[in-house]
């Protein structure tokens, strides 16, 4: 089982600018496919003149075409999103009838079809996180800048005229109404359930299989984007290694970071980094055995043995097997464009097949390391660059003598080797976001990375 860290994780998400005005084309296409065909609800307005009363009543109203408008959605320090919206088109056939006692006494009929044109719908929409960080809609203004109301009907033209004034009045401002009650009830739940949805867990590794599983924790907000801080728990092959404690979760100055021209940041801060890395000591992953052809002690040409003759008397016609393994969890520190990591080391060399008479390892040497870590991701692949600076190595144990010291000499490319099973090709992980994207870049900076 693993043990527990008492560390905390800390990631922030953040939706840029470009991410928003993504999200604004996504709604668009929402309203797109949610508003053609869309029955309203009808109308009813009552009218009183010098001659006559009664009601005016518009039904089956249909939307017939639609061109959603043009959307803007911005976010501002005072903790609020805004989403605007400008422009579009809407034609609305329905149909139309007076309920008069008078034209009942006179036995005319009044009523008819409605063809309506509205050109330019001008709204804002204000939204922000309430303390559970549910988006809530706090304000809703709505104008139709242009709206045209024909009436059909076998009706005189003046009485026509008369009702259309009204009639448009009453569809103006139900239609005005009504597009912030579709918001509210249609549009935010969908805005909702994406954000619930939105799978932030990041996977670090699949073998062992290693998730950032990612809660939101707070939502901030600026005029250069929209920050989710997440609280970032470790699962280690399906089991938690550590739940951080929400209070103590460090805080990642992004505005120290250069700005950004993707539609989402990922901000790692160092802890988290560092913490992982501890996790997979602790876990027994960072281990490996290192097998060459070059660590036979008898070859014609190229060997450890015709590098170190003595060793082919020693140990004739044998393979040394060479395991690297962490002595204590590597420390990490994320600098800008590197990162610096510093790792004690145990080799072990075993010779394969085993000498008569000695059990286990034949030699052991503790290195002590210091490299710089360069990484990169491309085509949703995460690649790190070695660079060993320096390493300095001590005999611990050894069954060979004094050869032992030649060893240690050669022992370098095999802690080179042995990082690089680890952090380089260990970081090869594919699709680490589950969720599709493209254009990824990976950047260290200092304390974070992003
Ligand atoms: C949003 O849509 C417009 C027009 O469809 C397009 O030009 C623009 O690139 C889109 N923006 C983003 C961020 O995808
Ligand atoms: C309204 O539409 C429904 C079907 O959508 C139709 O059955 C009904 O007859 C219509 N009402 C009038 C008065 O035309
Ligand atoms: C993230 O991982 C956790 C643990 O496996 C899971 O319960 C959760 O549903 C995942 N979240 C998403 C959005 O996939
Ligand atoms: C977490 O924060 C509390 C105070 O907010 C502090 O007392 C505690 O030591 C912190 N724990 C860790 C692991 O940093
Ligand atoms: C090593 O192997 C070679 C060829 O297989 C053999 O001739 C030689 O005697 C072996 N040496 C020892 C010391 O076992
Ligand atoms: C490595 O070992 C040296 C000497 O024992 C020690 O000073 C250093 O802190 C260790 N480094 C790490 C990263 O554990
Ligand atoms: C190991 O290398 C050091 C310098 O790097 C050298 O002084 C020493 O003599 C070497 N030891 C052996 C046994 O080759």
């Amino acid at each position: 089982s693993s043990p527990l860290l008492q560390d905390s994780f800390s990631v922030i998400v953040r939706i840029n600018e470009v991410g928003m005005q993504e999200a604004a084309n996504f709604t668009r296409q929402w309203l797109q496919q949610s508003m053609p065909r869309r029955k309203l609800p009808d109308l009813k307005q009552s009218f009183r003149s010098s001659w006559a009363s009664g009601a005016i009543k518009v039904f089956n109203s249909t939307i017939d075409r639609f061109v959603p408008p043009l959307i803007r959605i911005r976010s501002s320090s005072e903790r609020k999103l805004y989403m605007n919206t400008l422009s579009g088109f809407a034609q609305i056939t329905a149909e139309w009838l007076v309920d008069s006692s008078l034209f009942k006494l006179v036995r005319i009929p009044v009523a008819g079809q409605i063809q309506t044109q509205m050109t330019g719908l001008i709204s804002e929409i204000g939204l922000t996180f309430d303390d559970n960080n549910q988006m809530e809609m706090v304000d809703c203004v709505a104008l139709i800048r242009d709206l045209r109301v024909q009436l059909k009907g076998s009706v005189a033209a003046d009485l026509l005229h008369w009702f259309r004034n009204a009639i448009t009045r009453t569809i103006r401002k139900k239609i005005e109404q009504q597009y912030c009650v579709m918001m509210r009830t249609q549009w935010l739940p969908w805005v909702q359930a994406q954000l619930r949805n939105f799978p932030m867990n990041l996977t670090i590794s699949r073998e062992p299989e290693v998730l950032l599983v990612q809660s939101l924790n707070r939502i901030d907000m600026s005029p250069l984007g929209l920050d989710a801080h997440m609280r970032s728990d470790l699962l280690w092959e399906n089991e938690f290694v550590q739940s951080s404690d929400a209070a103590n979760i460090t805080e990642i100055d992004l505005e120290s970071l250069p700005s950004s021209t993707r539609m989402i940041d990922m901000v790692v801060d160092e802890h988290t980094v560092q913490s992982v890395v501890a996790a997979a000591h602790f876990a027994g992953h960072l281990k490996t055995t290192i097998a060459s052809p070059f660590l036979r002690t008898s070859c014609e040409v190229l060997c450890v043995g015709t590098v170190l003759p003595e060793l082919q008397e020693a140990l004739p016609n044998r393979t040394l097997r060479v395991q690297a393994s962490t002595q204590s969890p590597p420390v990490v520190l994320l600098e800008t464009g590197r990162s610096l990591v510093y790792m004690n080391a145990t080799l072990e060399v075993f010779p394969d097949p085993p000498l008569p008479g000695v059990k286990g390892s034949i030699l052991r040497i503790t290195v002590d390391t210091d490299f710089i870590l360069t990484m990169q991701m491309r085509n949703n692949k995460v690649k790190g660059y070695l660079n060993m600076i320096k390493a300095q190595a001590l005999v611990i144990d050894s069954k060979i003598g004094l050869m032992s010291q030649k060893v240690r000499n050669m022992s370098t490319p095999f802690l080179e080797d042995a990082v690089d099973l680890f952090l380089g090709r260990g970081l090869f992980v594919e699709d680490p976001f589950q969720f599709p994207s493209v254009n990824e870049q990976l950047s260290l900076h200092k304390g974070a990375l992003r």
